[in-house]
């Protein structure tokens, strides 16, 4: 079918700064219709009656998505990545899908206000970007990513956006790919949790959200034909269950499935993934979308996926590809008879089932201004629990108040704070802070325009403040020896598409750190960055303060945890590794499959549990400038059932907030590595302040997945249980006594 055929029953637009008004009209007439219509029947029942008044048109249309991104303008299309028109004979709103999850991608104010797209020079966004998501996870606290996901939903919304292309939970097996800033670390549990908390906000605010790339799509490196290869128990008990978990929180509208290959069968073409894991044993009531052109062939349908996303409105070709496998191909596979109606009309069911479970149909986009400064004060707010406090030597940090000079080095801290490039990229609002450098491909480097030395120069007022870009050590060096302390600030540009070839710092910014160092022994080290680094100067500086992607009010939140504003809480949600021999794979493979059998369920600290490996920095670590102590341990058990309850006590001079984390033993002849983590809460405290924490630990938690048997496979034992600071530091140790039982996959 052409594009001009769509039957998309829209007035064609005259400006494109009247579009969005177009749509915002015909939503509103496709709310009163579909209230009125049945509210009162399920998701699914409404689904049901609306596909029985479809014809096989309708259906088709609403199956492929076109990438109107950069400008390829179609009727009502506000110019984002993904745009299916309305059925507006059947009330059945227009998809506006947008990346992501760190903010809402700026495409349509760009095309609002020129015409063209403007976002690839980058001069001005209109929306606000979170920290990275790898800095969500950093504060291990639901609460905070629910807070985000609400504030983007939120704009979103009020941009005409009703599908929110968020949710990446890809696990950090690989650590130096280009899109760890973009996931949630490495533990299955605490992933979940975060992204569950941000997907639950999200649609909160009438905004599809979904949960990606599933599956297994773990490094940048020949992202769309590696195969990652792994046995199914290790992926049950690893990957999946991260995306098990979230779903079950979150309820994500569609799943995305990516572009690599499991096993040796495309993501989207993977019907074991898809058919017997997505939507057999979990249930999966929603629809799968394809990444933008990961579609193989018609028989997508068949091995589960519902819509192929990111067509092309000239061509008609799905992105980067020769086909758009549900055009055409969809047509003639169901004439030959090898895609039957019935799976066309579960598809279009499924898509239809999440737009009425969300509430697209009664809450429709409206536009309007956005509150800015809140927003801004919600990414703030997620930047200050996110940063990490590393490393604190004689406790350097808090800033004194009479500090005199203070030399600040480096990653433009004089006007901004990095961040990620790629599809996740959000265009600052003002713009960025230097002028965007382009990188290699289609990605840009771009730094947001919050100033980390205003920020600390509005908190100490009293303190000279003098800024060298660090592009000279020795000129560095001599400023940090004439000041009174001197700050790094090393940054690590990452971004979808590409992996990092190490772990190493680039452009020789170990050297200046040394340098710094050498000259100043009151040095600090500020790391914005996508994932772990190296850090060969550790020793050598007294503090190190993680402060990953820091968003829209990173500049901020950095200075309020260098003066003692905010009492850092983060905790690292990836293990940082000494160095790359380290890593289950020390080289990224440049071959066409990688072996994840290599670590199997072992990802990140189980990996260095399991090698007894001492790494630089481990998961679940980072100090507060107060000090937290547990006691009064119970652990109860009713077959394989664990609840585990303690206190957690301040018992420093200054509030905080504190993460205990509840990990347990796996018994000596599972094949598992000796950990995992079962449990954890973020609690503020008073100082002196105590509070009691139970935690009710999840059955899979305790499992293997019995791959025979097609179940998960609770072992009659006595289960050791921690009480800890991170995945190395036990304060309260216990045991369960678990009874045997299976669980359904
Ligand atoms: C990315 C997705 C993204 C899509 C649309 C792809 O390159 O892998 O995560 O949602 O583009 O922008």
């Amino acid at each position: 079918m052409k594009i001009k055929d769509l039957p998309c029953g829209c007035v064609p637009i005259r400006a494109i700064g009247l579009s969005v008004l177009t749509l915002v009209c015909v939503s509103s007439a496709f709310a009163q219709q579909s209230t009125a219509a049945s509210s009162s029947l399920s998701p699914d029942q409404r689904a049901d009656q609306l596909v029985k008044r479809m014809s096989l048109q309708d259906m088709h249309q609403l199956v492929q998505t076109y990438n109107t991104m950069g400008g390829q303008k179609m009727p009502d299309s506000i110019g984002t990545a993904g745009y299916v028109p309305a059925l507006t004979k059947l009330a059945v709103p227009a998809l506006q899908e947008n990346d992501a999850g760190i903010g809402v991608q700026n495409y349509p104010t760009d095309l609002k206000k020129n015409g063209q797209p403007n976002h690839v020079r980058g001069e001005q966004g209109n929306t606000t970007p979170l920290p990275s998501t790898l800095g969500l996870a950093a504060t291990w606290n639901p609460q905070i990513a629910y807070d985000g996901g609400r504030m983007i939903a939120g704009e979103a919304h009020a941009q005409g956006i009703n599908v929110l292309l968020a949710g990446g939970i890809n696990l950090t097996r690989e650590p130096r790919s280009g899109r760890t800033f973009e996931y949630l670390g490495e533990d299955p549990l605490l992933a979940s949790r975060i992204d569950g908390g941000e997907m639950r906000g999200i649609q909160s605010q009438h905004v599809i959200s979904t949960i990606k790339h599933y599956a297994l799509n773990d490094q940048e490196t020949h992202r769309t034909t590696v195969s990652s290869d792994i046995d199914e128990r290790a992926m049950r008990e690893s990957d999946l269950l991260a995306f098990e978990l979230a779903i079950e929180d979150g309820h994500p509208g569609s799943v995305m499935c990516g572009y690599n290959k499991v096993n040796g069968v495309w993501d989207c073409s993977n019907s074991h993934l898809l058919n017997d894991i997505l939507k057999g044993d979990w249930k999966y009531p929603g629809w799968v979308m394809t990444d933008w052109g990961s579609d193989h062939g018609a028989m997508d349908a068949m091995a589960g996926v519902d819509q192929v996303s990111g067509i092309d409105p000239v061509s008609g070709l799905s992105l980067g590809t020769r086909f758009n496998s549900f055009g055409e191909p969809l047509l003639q596979a169901m004439a030959k008879g090898t895609v039957p109606r019935s799976r066309l009309q579960d598809m279009v069911h499924r898509i239809l089932r999440s737009m009425y479970a969300v509430g697209l149909f009664e809450h429709p986009p409206v536009i309007k201004p956005l509150d800015v400064e809140a927003d801004a004060r919600v990414s703030q707010h997620a930047a200050e629990q996110a940063i990490v406090l590393l490393k604190n030597d004689q406790a350097q940090l808090p800033l004194q108040v009479g500090i005199k000079t203070i030399a600040l080095i480096g990653g433009h801290a004089d006007v901004g704070v990095l961040s990620g490039g790629g599809s996740a990229q959000v265009w600052p609002i003002g713009g960025p802070a230097i002028p965007a450098v382009k990188g290699p491909d289609w990605q840009w480097k771009v730094y947001d325009p919050s100033s980390p030395m205003k920020a600390l120069q509005k908190l100490l007022p009293n303190a000279k403040m003098v800024y060298d870009d660090g592009s000279d050590s020795a000129k560095a060096a001599a400023l940090a020896k004439s000041s009174d302390l001197a700050i790094v600030f090393a940054t690590q540009w990452t971004c979808e598409g590409i992996d990092q070839p190490d772990l190493a710092l680039p452009d020789k910014q170990d050297g200046l750190i040394d340098a710094v160092a050498a000259a100043n022994p009151h040095s600090v080290v500020v790391l914005e960055n996508g994932g772990p680094v190296k850090m060969p100067w550790l020793s050598k500086v007294s503090v190190v303060v993680e402060a990953w992607y820091p968003g829209a009010r990173g500049g901020e939140a950095i200075a309020n945890v260098l003066a003692g504003k905010v009492n850092p809480s983060g905790r690292l949600p990836v293990t940082f590794p000494q160095n790359e021999q380290q890593l289950p794979r020390p080289v990224i493979t440049n071959a066409q499959s990688v072996d994840y059998n290599i670590d199997g369920a072992s990802v990140g600290y189980k990996w260095y549990d399991l090698k007894k490996l001492q790494p630089l920095f481990p998961f679940g670590f980072g100090l507060s400038y107060s000090k937290f102590g547990y006691s009064d341990l119970h652990v109860s058990s009713d077959g394989d059932h664990v609840t585990v309850s303690f206190k957690v006590t301040n018992l420093g001079s200054r509030a905080g907030m504190d993460t205990p984390q509840v990990y347990v033993g796996m018994l000596a002849d599972s094949g598992e590595a000796p950990r995992r983590l079962a449990g954890f809460e973020k609690v503020p405290l008073q100082p002196g302040q105590s509070h009691a924490v139970t935690a009710t630990i999840d059955p899979r938690l305790l499992a293997t997945f019995d791959v025979q048997g097609h179940q998960w496979q609770v072992a009659a034992g006595s289960y050791p249980i921690h009480i800890g600071h991170s995945s190395r530091d036990f304060e309260l140790n216990g045991k369960a006594n678990v009874t045997a039982a299976t669980i359904a996959p």
